[in-house]
């Protein structure tokens, strides 16, 4: 509990890219990530979950969407009743940035969230893999400057080992306060 204000956030981003990671690591307290070691057991999302968790007087109700290719057409379904958007991407994933791009500017396009107000954190994830691009490297990668008609912010983040993620999910906060 404690929690103010309960907003709906959409967890999206290619498969692999850390969805889960990141939101189990968010849910997760200190002692029962030691005894179970980061990412033990997650496993490809088939379809959806929900995941709560709480941020600079914020709860959040995220969505973890699956992000593989067959499942895409799940992700929206949420789009008219979110009020937040995270989109996790594995910046060490030179090949698929180019992919990532265009399901973010479909999902950007479409007439559910085109125009809304609605704010976008990006998490260039897995910045502690070899050969992860930095942070304005994957905003440039994915166009991110022609967001015009959302707040947006892009933050550096390692879903196992937490590193970025608190930065990221305040901003988010702030923004719904
Ligand atoms: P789908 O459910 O298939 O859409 O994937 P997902 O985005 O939920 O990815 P998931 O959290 O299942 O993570 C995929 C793989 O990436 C797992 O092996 C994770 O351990 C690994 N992984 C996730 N985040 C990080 C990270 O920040 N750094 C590193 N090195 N590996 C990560
Ligand atoms: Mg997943």
């Amino acid at each position: 509990g404690g929690g103010g204000k309960v907003v709906t956030v959409l967890v999206l981003g290619l498969d692999n890219s850390g969805k889960t990671t990141m939101l189990r690591t968010l849910t997760t307290t200190e002692q029962e990530g030691q005894r179970q070691g980061p990412g033990a057991s997650i496993v490809p999302t088939v379809g959806q979950r929900q995941e709560n968790f709480q941020s600079g007087g914020v709860s959040f109700r995220a969505w973890d969407v699956s992000g593989a290719a067959r499942l895409r057409s799940l992700w929206e379904r949420h789009y008219r009743h979110c009020d937040a958007v995270i989109f996790v991407v594995d910046s060490a994933d030179h090949l698929r940035l180019v992919v990532a791009r265009s399901e973010l500017e479909l999902m950007l396009s479409h007439p559910d969230m085109s125009g809304r107000r609605l704010p976008l954190l990006v998490l260039a994830n897995k910045s502690d893999a070899p050969h992860a691009l930095s942070a304005p490297h994957v905003a440039s990668a994915l166009g991110l400057e022609r967001i015009t008609d959302k707040p947006w912010h892009v933050c550096a983040s390692s879903a196992l080992s937490g590193e970025g993620l608190g930065d990221g999910v305040s901003w988010l906060a702030r923004q719904l306060r």
